[in-house]
């Protein structure tokens, strides 16, 4: 049979608006890179790829389950030890009324399932803007609206309440929160936490609650889920291994459904119904889940230690440059810095790549209008090599503003 060689395999129509702009920056970085320049990545969330590595135990509670060729499928919802240890954790936290637990294959799989078995095309979730893209690249495929809510600069990127509770409609079925967050490194107190917990549990929409850099705060503060504070909230953790424990490859990760149990039946079957459809997470990796949870700590002190020191630096470095102004993370190991520009953000993280190797995130890929000058960095690497960066950005945008 003859086949026509020049008709392309059509995509489907709902992936033509996913972006993922974390990972797209990498194309024109690599480029950049195969010239022999020195690089700065800059754009990289993952601790791993600097002087950050994952605590010896959780590494060998993993080999051991690989020797002990624990290496089938496991149960769909995770293996026991793994879930007895989450609901432990999660108890510690305060959170009551748990409907369900799952494993999955990072908390992106979660947040993917948890989509899927809850809203229709045509419904809308509301999801913080700046925030991270996983969340409407999977609303976009889904074909669910991802409504945004302004998070307010001037207020140190806190959430406006009245305009969350304005943008809830009869179609409305989640409101994202990501605590602390990511890129803007902000961290919610209870007061905002309660308020989103109460809205929750008062419009019957789910909660869903990223908690993915719970450990990682910077300046002393106390953690507050928002299922500890309303048990009638609906209301799904996300956590997961990738950040507090220093393993994202091992793409672990999960969630806790919890909230009023009449209201959430149908719902918790829907997600088990998509668990079972794709088997089960990565087998042997659950196994580091319990001695990451119950096991030694001490990792976090020393990686909280390691971020504030260099969260100092970058904001001292950035905030020093005429034209650059960036709100103190209080969270996690991002930042989210502003640079008074003419153009678009995405021009500008560009040239600054090609001229100077230092590898930023335009805000544009967090939601923010391009022409706002956001960019998102890291201050994962090492003081020396962050004082280099930083510096050259200050460069580069001196001789921007200079007309050059
Ligand atoms: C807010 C947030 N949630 C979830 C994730 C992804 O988590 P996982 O690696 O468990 O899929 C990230 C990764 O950067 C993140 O920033």
């Amino acid at each position: 049979m003859k086949t026509d060689p020049g008709k392309p395999i059509r995509p489907a129509r709902r992936v033509a608006g996913v972006t993922y702009a974390v990972r797209d920056v990498v194309v024109l970085a690599d480029r950049v890179a195969r010239s022999g320049k020195k690089m700065f990545y800059l754009n990289i969330g993952d601790p791993n790829k600097f002087d950050f590595a994952t605590p010896p135990h959780i590494v060998e509670a993993i080999c051991r389950a690989l020797r002990d060729n624990k290496n089938s499928y496991s149960p769909s919802s995770g293996i026991e030890e793994a879930r007895e240890a989450i609901r432990a954790e999660a108890g510690r936290r305060g959170i009551g009324s748990i409907r369900d637990i799952f494993v999955t294959t990072g908390a992106t799989e979660a947040i993917d399932i948890c989509f899927t078995a809850l809203a229709d095309e045509g419904e809308n979730v509301l999801i913080p803007v700046p925030g991270y893209p996983t969340y409407n690249a999977i609303l976009t495929k889904l074909g669910v609206e991802s409504r945004p809510y302004f998070l307010d600069e001037s207020h140190g990127w806190q959430p406006d309440l009245d305009d969350i509770r304005e943008k809830i409609d009869s179609r409305t079925r989640a409101i994202v929160l990501i605590n602390p967050n990511n890129p803007t490194g902000a961290f919610y107190d209870r007061d905002t936490v309660a308020a989103l917990a109460g809205l929750a549990a008062e419009r019957k929409i789910v909660l869903f609650s990223d908690e993915i850099y719970d450990r990682l705060l910077l300046d002393d503060r106390e953690y507050v889920s928002p299922a500890s504070l309303d048990p009638s909230a609906p209301v799904v953790t996300l956590n997961g291994m990738s950040k507090n424990y220093l393993a994202p490859g091992f793409r672990v990760g999960w969630g806790i459904i919890s909230g009023g149990s009449a209201a959430l039946g149908e719902y918790v079957e829907a997600v088990n119904k998509l668990l079972r459809a794709r088997l089960c997470a990565n087998h042997p990796e659950q196994w580091a889940i319990k001695p990451a949870l119950e096991g030694d700590q001490s990792h976090l002190q020393e990686v909280v230690a390691k971020l504030t020191r260099r969260r100092d630096l970058m904001m001292e470095l950035l905030n020093a440059e005429e034209g650059i102004s960036c709100v103190r993370p209080e969270g996690a190991f991002y930042a989210f810095p502003r640079a008074r520009i003419a153009g678009s953000d995405r021009e500008f993280c560009e040239a600054l790549l090609r001229e100077t190797g230092v590898v930023v995130v335009p805000g544009s890929g967090f939601g923010q209008p391009p022409e706002s000058g956001h960019f998102r960095v890291v201050f994962l690497p090492p003081e020396e090599i962050m004082r280099e960066a930083c510096e050259k950005i200050a460069g580069f945008y001196r001789t921007l503003a200079a007309g050059g």
